[in-house]
């Protein structure tokens, strides 16, 4: 069931620990200046998302919808995006296009004016696998469900490897993704794995209009599903959830990848407001936080508010002390980059 699978998503990414070993976030130093010569009062934080502007660089990542506790999860957050004025995803819409019952776990968010909204969907959901691939009705049920601006299509083949239930095909996506693409306006995305060079490509000439790059470095989904395995008793699954723990492209090094001239949201283990401006200085036009919005966003709209509150206090905290009244001029933030990022970059960055 689908219901019980996103409830053990949640009540796993808020009880266990299921964050990867390493945060690359860490690897980038940002130096200091004590001289910043600019009034905090006058940071401008504004930024050009894809096709809109929006008051913070952040993005609430896509989590959840399907039961009631990820309705409330999701009415919380959209206060919050309203309050900010920042984007906001909902979780995978499968559940929607299953059980039309449970289309306002989704569309609750529009309780909210929430300034750009994202609808979701899998890529194994464009192709046939035991179930059949959802078709153009389906898309345009989803995305009108929440009114959206975007489309992300998530890319998680390694919890569909490591999953009870995980689908297996992955061949023709591609090709479905470049036909979605030429109707609504794609965000190609992963969800923790991370995006490669070649990826990114094959995403740009797929016609995606964004890339968000769901690094690796924060949540991993093989740790959720080992989690999963093991209450289900399945040791296969278990297995190969330890072995992928760590598995994937870090984000900050998944940004470089997709530099490839389209726009790409930097996510993946964005902990705070100093972890944001680094994925902002690395090429990102916003960073996308998850699991760090869980607890909170599960709590109260009040405790979820107040908590993106200090991440973006903390983002203008590292724009004031690295002498940045802006985002472009943090773009350009004296830094640099330590093991094991740096080997990451020098795979195949200039
Ligand atoms: C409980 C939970 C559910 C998630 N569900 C989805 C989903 O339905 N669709 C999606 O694209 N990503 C989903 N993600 C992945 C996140 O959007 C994000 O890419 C990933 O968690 C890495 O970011 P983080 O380290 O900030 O958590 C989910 C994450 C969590 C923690």
């Amino acid at each position: 069931m689908i219901e019980n699978r996103k409830e053990d998503h949640i009540r796993i990414a808020e009880s266990e620990n299921v964050e990867t070993d390493h945060n690359y976030w860490d690897d980038i130093q940002l130096i200091h200046q004590p001289l910043p010569e600019i009034d905090f009062d006058s940071i401008d934080t504004r930024v050009r998302f894809i096709n809109h502007e929006i008051n913070f660089p952040m993005v609430i990542s896509s989590m959840t919808g399907g039961t009631d506790l990820a309705k409330k999860i999701n009415y919380n957050l959209a206060t919050a995006a309203e309050k900010f004025g920042i984007p906001m995803g909902v979780g995978s819409m499968r559940a929607a296009v299953e059980k039309r019952d449970l289309a306002d776990t989704f569309s609750v968010i529009l309780e909210r004016k929430v300034p750009v909204r994202i609808a979701n969907v899998g890529a194994p959901q464009l192709i046939n696998q035991a179930k059949p691939a959802f078709s153009d009705k389906d898309l345009e049920y989803i995305f009108n469900l929440i009114d959206a601006n975007y489309l992300i299509v998530h890319f998680n083949f390694l919890q569909e490897m490591v999953q009870p239930e995980g689908d297996r095909n992955a061949r023709g996506i591609l090709k479905r993704l470049q036909d979605v693409a030429s109707s609504y306006p794609v965000i190609a995305k992963e969800t923790g794995n991370g995006i490669s060079r070649e990826a990114a490509l094959q995403l740009r000439d797929a016609g995606v209009r964004a890339i968000d790059v769901g690094g690796l470095g924060g949540t991993s989904f093989a740790a959720i599903e080992f989690y999963r395995a093991k209450k289900a008793g399945d040791q296969e699954k278990m297995h190969a959830g330890r072995s992928f723990w760590n598995w994937g492209n870090p984000s900050p090094a998944s940004i470089k990848y997709c530099d490839v001239g389209i726009p790409v949201i930097g996510s993946g283990g964005l902990r705070n407001g100093l972890d944001l401006a680094k994925a902002l200085l690395t090429g990102a036009v916003a960073g996308g936080f998850a699991r760090t919005l869980l607890k909170g966003a599960d709590t109260s709209s009040e405790q979820i508010q107040t908590e993106i509150s200090y991440i973006l206090r903390d983002l203008k905290i590292a724009m004031f002390l690295t002498g940045s009244k802006n985002v472009s001029e943090l773009r350009k933030a004296r830094h640099f980059i330590t093991e094991p990022l740096k080997s990451w970059l020098d795979i195949y960055v200039k």
